[in-house]
């Protein structure tokens, strides 16, 4: 990737992402772009449709994701199958 590419790391946060986030730091990369679940969703939409709208992105590094525990994962094993797949589902760029 060229260091000057527009990378947009979803989860950076995460154990996986913060990692993620450091290393291309590290690495020279300048324009990384970041934001919460706070602020951007992965599930809403709307919301990921507007964001690459106003945000010419290049990459996408896609840590973000329901987690849980083996307790977690066996008790919920639906909720975290549709959530997990939403995320990878939303397509920023209408194909
Ligand atoms: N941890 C490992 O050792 C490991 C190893 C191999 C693969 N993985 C995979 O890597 C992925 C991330 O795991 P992790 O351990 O880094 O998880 P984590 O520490 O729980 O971090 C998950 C991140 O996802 C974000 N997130 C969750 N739901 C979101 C939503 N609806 N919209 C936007 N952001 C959302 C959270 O954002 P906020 O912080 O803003 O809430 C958080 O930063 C998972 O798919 C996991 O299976 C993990």
């Amino acid at each position: 990737m060229e260091r000057h590419a527009r990378i947009y790391i979803a989860g950076h946060r995460g154990m996986v992402g913060s990692a993620i986030l450091r290393r291309l730091q590290a690495e020279g990369f300048d324009q990384l772009l970041t934001r919460r679940q706070a602020e951007l969703d992965l599930t809403d939409q709307a919301a990921v449709h507007r964001f690459f709208q106003d945000h010419p992105i290049d990459h996408v590094v896609l840590a973000a994701a329901r987690v849980g525990g083996i307790q977690a994962n066996n008790t919920y094993p639906a909720e975290f199958i549709y959530q997990n797949l939403d995320r990878g589902q939303r397509d920023p760029c209408g194909l």
